[in-house]
């Protein structure tokens, strides 16, 4: 094979220059190589083809409103039907009274703004100095800029210096949160970026009571609470925004992948009306922010159709079942030798931790035990020092199976 022109994300490309793995097809819960060779999308691409693969009626409607109206900028007073359709459903699928949503292409673009977005938000309600954004350790919040400086998987965090006024607090204690905001001055304090679920931190549910708690924090210290539900959103964890088991009210959402069902790239904040009020008051400046795909008609009308097939399939709902299936199914490879952990039950999402001393003596093992997985069918996510699992929400029993049948496989072969 000649090396290839497409340099990969996340990559090393020494080795996958001459190496690289073509999917072609997509059907359900099935992907096929350039082979014709069939493996089970377990990972749902990268946590996102939530509605399965294949689906007509996305394709179809991609394809009306291309003929009717491709593309067109929203910059000003630009708008088109079906942004303004989406917008409308999904402010009123919000977990927060009279939301605004602002659009982006990606979930690090949305961060980006929901970042400059909580600043500009004090500055306009005169609180100038609130510009300290908190995150936590093993935090994703994508590869941008604030991304990267809010990042708190070790290796992700490679770009120093990072934006000023950035700090983290350990993933899993609230009252850490609280000594970390009185040690900088609450009054310093802009937003707190959290993820329901920390996806690619490792698939680690909050213990419970944290979200809650964090909300209780946020909120006596005016702190906006930015919840990322960039992976957690749309029926992953059985709700559209991923907060409705923990019964808060947040601030901002982030959201992406699911929206479109990864079919086009789409994603957004969501912001609760007290935030967006001094942005939409009559003569207030603009927001001096956003991208020229920043609502794009022909990627709404994607996710105009993937919510219909959510919704129609009663794919939600489904959710709620498959979370406890994933983890009882993933909960019968504990007793392997190379399995320390297995985590999930919030959501459909699901991780098996690697013993942390054989990765020590062989550190490109989780990337093996993936490829070992691969090469029985089954395609995961290779992870820090973790295997993650975070099926389209069409998945049955039997595709359980077939999944914890491979990655046994798969462990065995790596003892
Ligand atoms: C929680 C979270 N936030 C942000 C992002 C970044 O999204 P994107 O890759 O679309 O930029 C991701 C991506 O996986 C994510 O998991």
């Amino acid at each position: 094979m000649t090396d290839t022109a497409f340099w990969h994300p996340f990559a090393a490309m020494g080795a996958v220059r001459d190496s690289e793995f073509v999917v072609v097809r997509g059907e359900d819960v099935w992907l096929w190589d350039e082979s014709g060779r069939r493996y089970l999308d377990a990972t749902a691409s990268l946590w996102c083809v939530n509605a399965g693969h294949g689906r007509t009626e996305i394709a179809d409607a991609v394809a009306a409103q291309m003929r009717e109206l491709a593309t067109y900028h929203t910059f000003t007073d630009f708008v088109s039907r079906p942004v303004q359709e989406l917008t409308r459903r999904l402010s009123g699928l919000a977990p927060m009274p009279d939301a605004k949503i602002f659009l982006a292409s990606g979930g690090g673009e949305a961060i980006e703004t929901a970042a400059k977005m909580a600043r500009e938000y004090f500055a306009r309600t005169g609180e100038r100095e609130r510009t300290v954004l908190v995150s936590r350790t093993n935090a994703y919040h994508g590869t941008h800029g604030f991304g990267t400086s809010l990042a708190g998987i070790p290796p992700n965090r490679l770009a120093a210096p990072f934006v000023p006024d950035v700090v983290q607090v350990t993933w899993n204690d609230p009252e850490a949160l609280e000594a970390e905001l009185l040690r900088i001055g609450p009054e310093r304090v802009a937003a707190f970026f959290c993820e329901p679920v920390i996806g690619a931190g490792g698939v680690l549910p909050p213990p419970p009571g944290y979200i809650e708690r964090v909300r209780e924090i946020c909120s006596k210290h005016g702190v906006l609470l930015v919840i990322d539900s960039v992976i957690c959103g749309f029926g992953r964890l059985g709700d559209w925004f991923g907060v409705d088991r923990f019964g808060i009210e947040p601030d901002l959402v982030i959201f992406a992948k699911g929206v479109t069902s990864g079919y086009l790239p789409l994603a957004g904040v969501v912001a609760h009306g007290r935030v967006a009020a001094p942005f939409f008051e009559r003569g207030a400046p603009p927001f001096r922010h956003g991208a020229t795909y920043a609502g794009h008609p022909t990627v709404a009308a994607a996710a105009l159709a993937n919510l219909d097939v959510l919704e129609g399939e009663g794919l939600l709902k489904r959710a709620e079942g498959l979370e406890g299936q994933l983890h009882d199914a993933l909960l019968t490879l504990a007793d392997h030798p190379l399995v320390t952990e297995v985590r999930g039950g919030t959501g459909v999402l699901g991780a098996v931790e690697i013993d942390s001393e054989r990765l020590a003596a062989n550190p490109g093992l989780v990337g093996a035990l993936s490829v070992a997985a691969r090469e029985r069918g089954v395609l995961v996510r290779p992870m820090v020092s973790a295997i993650g699992f975070s099926p389209p929400l069409t998945f049955a029993e039997e595709h359980l199976d077939v999944l914890t049948d491979a990655m046994r496989g798969a462990l065995d072969a790596a003892r």
